[in-house]
């Protein structure tokens, strides 16, 4: 595995070619960073599945330079996705559209749905157009951590989830810290009205006022399979607990107007729900390099990204409270 530290317009062209050529590259976006194969490639897009130890029937979402590129993984797409295309993308929103025969069951997990998005990221942006300058289709990346774990947000920590996992020639682009944090929002496009299957960035409120529709959350559908849906999900090794009961020596997440409970480990405090999603998986992977046991986390109140903070917060620490 090599790590290329802010990549020219040379380095992104080789990485590049490296997916063409079936190798694992690791990007940054504006969420998190995302693990990258060839996405109409079933051997290289199996080697992300062992990298990161993720059950076969998962899909995974498959990024795009542009909404004109939909037609190629997806058909009868809804007037009310192509109008979120164009409002929200580049940026923190997948949709999930029905899937034309490029979309394999290796990418979408055996349904007849595929995920896609165009990041908002200049290092993502221009390595899905130079893959598709060379005759590629899209490239699909989950989050690149191992299965279960937090999502990385800097290329370090890409390293220390992956490193031992990839290969001698793939490769990890470095572009910094993601600016959001928090991955992207995943919206149902495949019904008469968009369903939230994850909370993320583009909030319910941006999407109803975009398609004029009714805007449903996960809650209300479950047929459609998401990893990130099941419990446990987006945790580190500690145990995550929600509330401001720290003891001496345990970790403490919370809002900087949160007092720090006495003798615990301070990991973040964030001045805005913007920082909070921004530094929120740094906080809890430093929990983990201090060998903390436990963390308590101050959930932060009311809409927009608190939402998916709170979303992901309740699957770290399985709804514990304490
Ligand atoms: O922000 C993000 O979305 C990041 C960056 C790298 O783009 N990616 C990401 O991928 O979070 P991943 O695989 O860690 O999470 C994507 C979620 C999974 O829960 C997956 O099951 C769901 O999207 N998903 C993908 N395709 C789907 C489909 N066809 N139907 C339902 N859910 C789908
Ligand atoms: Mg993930």
């Amino acid at each position: 595995m090599k790590l290329i530290s802010h990549p020219t317009q040379g380095a992104i062209k080789i990485a590049a070619n490296a997916l063409k050529d079936g190798y694992l590259v690791s990007f940054p976006t504006e969420t998190v960073y995302g693990l990258g194969a060839d996405a109409t490639n079933e051997k290289a897009v199996g080697k992300i599945y062992v990298a990161k130890g993720r059950p076969k029937n998962h899909p995974v979402i498959v990024h795009i330079s542009s909404i004109n590129k939909l037609e190629d993984w997806a058909r009868d797409i809804p007037a009310y996705a192509k109008k979120l295309g164009s409002a929200y993308w580049p940026g923190p929103m997948t949709l999930i559209l029905k899937r034309n025969a490029s979309a394999q069951d290796f990418i979408t997990g055996g349904q007849e749905s595929v995920g896609l998005r165009v990041p908002n990221q200049k290092v993502a942006l221009s390595l899905t157009r130079e893959f598709e300058k060379l005759g590629g289709f899209g490239i699909a990346a989950p989050s690149a951590n191992r299965f279960g774990s937090v999502s990385p947000t800097t290329a370090q920590a890409v390293e220390e989830e992956l490193g031992k996992f990839l290969g001698s020639e793939d490769l990890i682009l470095d572009d910094g810290q993601c600016k959001i944090g928090v991955e992207s929002s995943i919206i149902d496009c495949t019904q008469v009205n968009p369903v939230v299957l994850r909370p993320g960035a583009i909030t319910k409120e941006m999407i109803e006022q975009i398609t004029n529709l009714k805007v449903l959350l996960k809650a209300d559908e479950n047929k459609v399979r998401a990893p990130g849906l099941l419990d446990n999900h987006y945790a580190p090794k500690a145990k995550v607990i929600l509330g401001l009961a720290a003891k001496p020596g345990e970790g403490f997440i919370a809002l900087d107007q949160i007092p720090t409970p006495v003798g615990s480990i301070r990991l973040a405090s964030p001045a805005s729900i913007e920082e909070y999603a921004k530094g929120l998986y740094q906080a809890l992977r430093m929990g983990d390099q201090l060998g903390l046991s436990q963390i308590y986390v101050v959930e932060p109140e009311g809409n927009g990204l608190a939402i998916a903070i709170r979303d992901r917060l309740t699957k770290a620490s399985s709804g514990k409270r304490g």
